[in-house]
């Protein structure tokens, strides 16, 4: 039987993974060898409950399970710690780590309802159907950092070996294949040694995907094209903090951040968790919008067990909640029947009855 551990983690994770289990059981109804849904603790709440961010039984169960559910981390409570401690560090960038979970999916692509929501033009935002696709354990943060004195000064390596960029890129590649054949690097190539030798090891592979067309972008120019024109943009490949800076950004061409979903892969695993934080500020008063979180149990679906069916269905469902017209507060308008966390997970299951 299939084994899925879910990690609530910190803030809003506590609210919004249970919705997304509630759609993932719903969707699962019937089918035999159903799943087993586990649960461990990470982040803060793992601080306060084990002593620290990642315990060993949480890490133990991630190498057992068939795929990780997560929430989200971090909060005030844990950020005077020492930074390897706090639930980020310590927990998060931890976990990704230890099971090499280096290539994160994080598809941003807009949904009809949504075209209003976004801060940017209609005819500008209305098209955008893009994966970003960021390298997930290597450059600047898991690079060595320190502090120096005399002078007092701080740095962080960027460092990346030429393996680690070559099974990124080249997943880039095979992705752009079965889209639209258009890939996108994107480094800063004109300053950068680690991005010239990124590019370097791009073109090579390019050679043997003649179908896909590769482009090469600085970040800074790529940030002004995601907010010009988001729609030139198929894959993007990317390094860990440029992916990480980025996909913040596009997340706001669909509306919100609680629209996007993500899939950290190693080949064998996954760890699915929505691209945003934990929110302490809107934490525990179900407010939160829990649809990236149940779009990542689509991607589970799709990439851990390929019931590629089922991830269409989950999808659609989200699509026809928002049809009819239901939205939580990010991405409410006067007019808009607005829904808390739990509503909005029920209506998703609602829908997923008549889909
Ligand atoms: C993300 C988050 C994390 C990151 C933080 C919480 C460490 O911003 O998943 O994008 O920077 O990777
Ligand atoms: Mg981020």
């Amino acid at each position: 039987m299939p084994n899925v551990l879910v990690l609530p983690g910190d803030g809003i994770g506590q609210e919004i993974t249970p919705e997304a289990v509630k759609v993932l059981e719903a969707v699962l109804k019937g089918r035999s060898g159903s799943f087993a849904f586990q649960y461990g603790l990470i982040g803060g709440a793992a601080i306060d409950e084990a002593g620290k961010a990642l315990p060993d039984a949480t890490l133990a169960a991630a190498h057992d399970a068939d795929a990780i559910l997560m929430g989200s981390v971090g909060g005030p409570k844990w950020d005077t710690l020492p930074a390897p401690e706090r639930p980020e560090l310590g927990g998060l960038l931890k976990i990704r780590k230890a099971l090499s979970l280096y290539a994160n999916i994080r598809p941003v692509k807009m949904s009809p309802m949504l075209v209003d929501a976004s801060t940017l033009r209609p005819e500008v935002v209305k098209d955008v159907d893009l994966v970003v696709l960021r390298e997930l354990t290597g450059g600047l943060y898991f690079g060595e950092k320190g502090r120096k004195t005399n002078p007092p000064s701080a740095f962080d390596i960027l460092d990346y070996s030429e393996v680690e960029i070559r099974r990124i890129v080249k997943m880039g590649f095979q992705m752009a294949e079965k889209r639209r054949g258009k890939l996108c690097s994107v480094d800063k190539a004109n300053v950068l040694e680690s991005s010239r030798f990124w590019r370097e090891i791009t073109v090579e592979i390019a050679k043997d995907f003649p179908d896909v067309e590769l482009t090469h972008m600085y970040v800074d120019n790529a940030a002004m094209q995601l907010v010009r024109w988001p729609s030139q943009f198929d894959v993007i490949v990317t390094e860990n903090m440029f992916g990480d800076i980025l996909t913040d950004l596009a997340s706001m061409l669909i509306g919100s951040i609680g629209m996007v979903p993500s899939a950290s892969l190693n080949g064998t695993k996954g760890l699915y968790e929505p691209a945003h934080g934990s929110a302490p500020d809107i934490a525990g008063k179900n407010i939160a919008n829990p649809l990236a979180t149940i779009l990542s149990g689509a991607l589970m679906l799709r990439y851990s067990f390929n019931l590629e069916e089922e991830a269409q269905r989950i999808e659609r469902a989200v699509e026809a909640v928002l049809a009819d017209g239901y939205r939580t507060a990010d991405l409410a308008k006067s007019g808009d029947k607005v829904l808390g966390t739990r509503e909005m997970g029920n209506a998703v299951v609602e829908a997923l009855s008549r889909i």
